[in-house]
């Protein structure tokens, strides 16, 4: 029996389109079925001034299929020496939905990114008066810290001492990946902080990426934990709770990057992002919170309209054939196998 659902047009909260000829190949991917994204700024160099952000943001509507509506909500990379009022102009003017913190050296290309972070209290302060949101790479760098403890670290030392110094930041804790943050944001009660999940970490835990070989299209930072975190992780996007919307991290890298003595981290997910994320809200009981997660939550945070186009999904019969990869002019890029039969599809 099919089964059919319709949503309001979903948005992406959390989306690396890359630049040059994989841009070109995986923007059409995330324009066949989301409305805007919020789009990193960590390219080679990163996107840092309003200047850079324009520029970027012209080369992605030019990779846009003909007559696609899909909008790139830009975002700037914060360094040490970002200038706060450049981030005013910038938000001020439209251009500018969002500021980036990555801890320096936490993820790719984030060498550019904040050691110190009192050298960039100017700018979060600005950022407050002028209620830009900051999006955060919320994992410790310390390499005394282990990896899979990075996020829970982050939340005391570094998100927790920002969000109290400086009152009013509006903070978006990206790609949650611990019961830790999960914890973090429900304490929050006033609106200032929310969180994106990602689709596969409602799917993979760490057993997924390790036994029985290494996986290295499931390494992604921050990496994917225990089961006990990815259980919390369902429970939250499926809850209904507004401060929990969808950010896939769909993050594009070539199979010769990813399959590699040392790979480079990043699931691509842009092309079955929804099929799964309906199979997942079907199995917790939940298909009619998907609007919520997906749609919904996510304006109502940033502050603009929800989109007011619908796009249906359907259950089919048979399960529903994904490309196993998107050819780019700088090789394949493999998309994300969840390691199971999805029978739901975007119609049309
Ligand atoms: O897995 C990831 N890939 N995590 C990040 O934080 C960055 C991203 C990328 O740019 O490839
Ligand atoms: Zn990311």
């Amino acid at each position: 029996m099919s089964q059919r659902v319709t949503l309001l047009r979903p948005d992406d909260w959390h989306l690396h389109l890359r630049d040059g000829a994989v841009l070109r190949a995986v923007c059409p991917e995330s324009a066949r079925h989301f409305g805007r994204a919020i789009i990193m700024p960590n390219l080679v160099p990163p996107v840092v001034t309003g200047a850079e952000a324009e520029a970027y943001r012209a080369r992605i509507l030019a990779a846009r299929p003909p007559g696609s509506g899909f909008t790139p909500l830009m975002t700037l990379y914060l360094t040490e020496d970002t200038d706060p009022e450049d981030v005013a102009r910038a938000h001020a003017s439209g251009l500018v939905t969002a500021v980036k913190l990555y801890p320096a050296g936490a993820t790719t290309n984030s060498a550019s990114g904040v050691r110190d972070f009192d050298r960039v209290r100017g700018v979060l302060e600005k950022m407050a008066e002028i209620g830009c949101p900051l999006c955060v790479h919320g994992e410790v760098t310390d390499p005394e810290v282990d990896i899979f403890d990075r996020e829970a670290a982050f939340i005391d030392r570094v998100l927790d001492p920002i969000r109290r110094a400086t009152p009013g930041l509006r903070v978006v804790m990206e790609h949650l990946t611990t019961q830790d943050g999960v914890e973090y944001v429900k304490t929050s009660r006033d609106g200032t902080l929310g969180a994106t999940i990602t689709t596969h970490h409602l799917i993979i835990n760490r057993n997924h990426l390790l036994v029985g070989g290494i996986r290295p299209h499931y390494y992604c930072l921050p990496v994917a934990k225990r089961e006990e975190h990815r259980l919390a992780l369902r429970a939250a996007a499926t809850s209904g709770d507004a401060r929990f919307f969808l950010g896939t991290d769909s993050a594009p890298h070539t199979d010769a990057n990813k399959e590699s003595a040392c790979g480079c981290a990043g699931c691509f997910t842009a092309t079955n992002t929804l099929p799964l994320l309906a199979h997942v809200f079907e199995e917790e009981g939940a298909l009619d919170r998907l609007e919520g997660f997906a749609s919904r939550h996510g304006p109502a945070f940033y502050g603009l309209p929800e989109n007011t186009d619908r796009i249906a999904l359907t259950r089919g019969a048979t399960p529903t054939a994904f490309p196993a990869r998107i050819e780019t002019e700088d090789g394949p890029v493999t998309v994300f196998d969840p390691g199971f039969e999805v029978y739901w599809r975007v119609d049309g």
